[in-house]
Formats: C-alpha cells, structure tokens, sequence
C-alpha cells in the first residue's frame, strides 16, 4: 500500500475551507491533518495552492451523433481533456433512438466509453421513445447505476416527446426513484419559426438564436415544472441560458417544488454577440439552448448565488468548425449544435470567483460536490473527505493563462473561448490516487476510468 500525502495546500470544499495536509491510501483519502503531522511514501508539495476535489461534469456528449455527424471528441480524447482540465469525473448521455430499447442504447454507449477513458465516467439515459417496454426498462437502468434519463420537449423527430410521454416517464421516476432531466425548448413552435425564417432568407448563425426564442425556453420549464408536479417528481433542467427560465425554476422553488437547474460556462461568459460573428463564425457558438443577449448573464449569476440554480456543467459537445460545423452554411438549421467545454469549466468558474461572482466554495459546490449529490455519486465523488475517492486536483489560483484551441487538449478545431485570459491553472491531478496529469504533464492512460454506478439523486433529503 502506498501511502501519498499532499502537502501545505488550502483544501476548499463545498463547505470548509482549511489549511491540511491530505492523506491517501489506496486510491482513497485517508485522512486530513494539521499540516506537517503525517508523513507518507510519497509528498506532493502543493505549498501556495489550493487542494481540490476533482471536478464532476454532470453533462458531457462523447461521440454524440448529431445531425449527420458525431461529436468529435471520443471518450479517449475527452476524457483526456477533461483530466487536463481538473474535471475527474463525467457523467455522459447514452442514447436510446427511437424503436429501439434503452438497454440497446446503454450496451452501445459502454461500448463506446469501456477501456477509453482517462477518468470516471458514468451514464444518463437519454429517452427518445416512452413506451410500455422502455418504462420497464427505466426500472432496471436505476438498479444498475443509471438513475438519470433526459427527455426532449426539443427536436421534433429525433429526440422529441410529447407532453404524454413525458408525463408517464415522470410518473415512472417518481416510483423509481430516477431523475427526469429535461431539454426544455418548445420545439413545435421552434420548428415554424426556423421554417419562417429560412423562407426569409435568414439563414446565417445568428438566427439559430432569433427562432429559439428565450420565451420559448421559459414556456417549456414551466410546462415541464407543473408537468413533473402532476407526477409527484423532481425535475432536473438541463443547461438553463435563459432569465425568464431561471425566473420559472425560482418561483417553483418557492413553492417548494424539488426542481433543480443547471446552467453551463457558455451561458455565463459568452452571448448572442458571438453568435453574431461575421463570416460564418458565429456557427462555432450555434448550441441548444442558445446563447443569448448579455444581459441573462446577471441572471444566471444571480441564480447560482441564490441557489435557483444549483449546477454548472458543460454540456460538452463539440464539432469542428471545418468539416462538421460548416454543414450549416447558408442554412443554420443544418449546424451541428454544441460547443466544446470540458476542459475549460474549472478555470472558468475559477476566474468567476476572481471577478467576484462566486465564492470559493460556492465553485467548488457547482462544479464538484452538488452534482455528484444531484446524481448519486456523494461522498465517492465531490468531496475530500476520509472515504472518498481520491479525486484531487492540485490548483494554483495565481497561474495566469490564455484559453486557445492551439493549446488544449480537447479534439476540435477551435476555441470557444478563444484567447480568453484567465487567473488559475490546474497544476496536477488524481483520479483514485493515480496522477493523471503530473505538473502540466499528462500521466494518465486511456482505460484507468471506470463505469461508476450512481445511486438515486441525493439532493432531494
Ligand atoms: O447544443 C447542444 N446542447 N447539443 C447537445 C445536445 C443537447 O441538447 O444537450
Ligand atoms: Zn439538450
Ligand atoms: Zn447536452
Ligand atoms: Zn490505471
């Protein structure tokens, strides 16, 4: 048994912030101590830093196929990226296609994700087909650690339910224990505009954010909200970006409702504006929901604040703007939607502690500690705590560094944070012990990631 000591840090959770050492064996944190008392095989000196619990992305889609193409990242190179980026765990969408069954789906994606990864990974369950089969099959996903399933009101066609559909699979959740986690979009409505728009002639990326109306967004979280009442269930909704749908998940709060959202880094730092780029570029932010007008910024930030929304993950979902995103020239209905992230969140919400947004622990709460209670993952995941899994990330707050796509690490071809400077840089990480990324250099190797089971949501008591 090697025994590992990280030495001289500030360790920062959800809760505390202390000065410790941390002990680890076998892959578990053993112990936090006054600083100097234990001693162990092997110190990691991480005097000035901070001590981290690696962060868990609750929202990532590797290889996801999409409008004719596949998300570029594989679980090899996102995973890697992820690592580089101080997040240890990912909990990816596994998707059942419409006239198959869940388990068909679930066997692809650990297919897809077995032996590849850097890191931990575990699987939500996107449900594209509500039927009496795929409501027994939810039952049997919850036993085996799959305890989330998306559902669409978006994308009539491809992932798209209905209200009835989505009602019964609420209805499910509240007796199994699962956690509906809803794309909340009218996309009936969505579908005639971009329809409208395109007979206009309006066919540039800016557009994608004109039809996908911010009112459009807040009338599905509400549907979904007194939906998810008339069953009984929480509700989880999926990367929130507009204000008046945070205002619907605040006032179902207040009500007392078990409604949860979460929002992602494009949302609070980026905005139509980039959308708006000129010649074809903005396509490189064309995403789901949509990026909006700035001023949603505040809204999102205050939510995070206030605990109306509780999450931020990244929504991990890129495409190469040569090649995948240029499908969508002179229609911006054929763009691939989703933008890459997973390695930029940590310094991300980082650099909104530095500007004042956040605090320290309130970063570590969104991005680490509330998602893995959200999805069943808590002690194991989140947390640095004797018992826990020995996630860590080594942080130094004052490494100033400039987000570019010729230096990350994920498998695309831009930046959507192109030349961003930010304060604070992941030094070195652990995933159960092991260095994945050692000093800015990676150590890690495909296949030391597991399928982790999670157990029901656990920010419900
Ligand atoms: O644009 C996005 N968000 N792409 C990924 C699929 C989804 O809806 O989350
Ligand atoms: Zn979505
Ligand atoms: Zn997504
Ligand atoms: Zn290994």
């Amino acid at each position: 048994m090697t025994r590992t000591l990280i030495h001289g840090g500030l360790v920062i959770t959800a809760s505390d912030e202390v000065h410790a050492d941390v002990l680890i064996e076998d892959g578990r944190i053993a112990a936090l101590a006054a600083p100097g008392v234990l001693t162990a095989d092997r110190t990691i000196d991480a005097t000035g830093k901070y001590v981290i619990p690696g962060g868990v992305d609750a929202h990532t889609h590797m290889e996801l196929p999409f409008g004719g193409t596949f998300a570029s990242d594989t679980f090899e190179t996102g995973t890697r990226a992820a690592a580089w980026g101080g997040t240890t765990t990912i909990i990816d969408f596994a998707v059942q296609s419409v006239g198959h069954g869940l388990r068909e789906g679930l066997d692809a994606w650990h297919a897809k994700a077995e032996g590849n990864c850097a890191i931990d990974y575990g699987f939500h369950m996107i449900v594209s087909d509500v039927n009496e089969d795929t409501l027994k099959e939810m039952d049997l996903l919850v036993e085996e650690g799959v305890t989330s399933f998306k559902q669409f009101m978006a994308y009539p066609g491809v992932f798209y339910s209905d209200d009835g559909q989505i009602l019964r699979a609420m209805q499910r959740s509240a007796d199994n224990g699962g956690l509906i986690m809803m794309h909340a979009e009218n996309g009936i409505a969505i579908d005639v505009l971009v329809e409208q728009a395109l007979a206009r002639g309006e066919t540039d990326p800016r557009y994608h954010g004109e039809v996908r109306k911010a009112l459009l967004e807040a009338e599905a979280t509400h549907r979904a909200i007194r939906l998810a009442q008339v069953a009984g269930a929480p509700l989880y909704v999926v990367h929130v970006s507009a204000m008046e749908a945070v205002a619907e998940l605040a006032r179902a709060r207040d009500e007392g409702l078990p409604v949860f959202g979460e929002t992602c880094p494009q949302y609070l730092f980026l905005s139509t504006d980039n959308l708006a780029e000129p010649d074809f570029e903005g396509a490189k932010y064309v995403c789901s929901t949509p990026l909006r007008p700035r001023e949603h910024q505040a809204k999102l930030w205050q939510g995070l604040r206030t605990n109306d929304l509780q999450v931020v993950s990244t929504d991990h979902c890129p495409f190469c703007f040569t090649g995948q995103k240029d499908l969508g020239r002179g229609d911006f209905s054929k763009i691939p939607n989703g933008l890459p992230g997973v390695e930029n969140r940590m310094d991300l919400l980082h650099q909104a502690v530095v500007d004042g947004h956040i605090s320290r622990r309130r970063w570590i709460e969104i991005a680490c500690a509330t998602p893995a209670r959200m999805f069943g993952l808590y002690p194991k995941k989140g947390t640095i705590a004797p018992g826990a899994d020995a996630d860590v990330v080594i942080y130094d707050p004052h490494a100033e560094q400039v987000l570019s796509a010729e230096t990350h690490h994920m498998n695309v071809d831009y930046s959507a944070y192109e030349g961003r400077r930010v304060t604070g840089r992941v030094e070195t990480v652990l995933s159960r012990g092991v260095p994945v990324v050692t000093e800015r250099e990676y150590t890690g190797h495909a296949g030391h990631g597991v399928f982790t089971p999670r157990s029901t949501c656990q920010y419900l008591n």
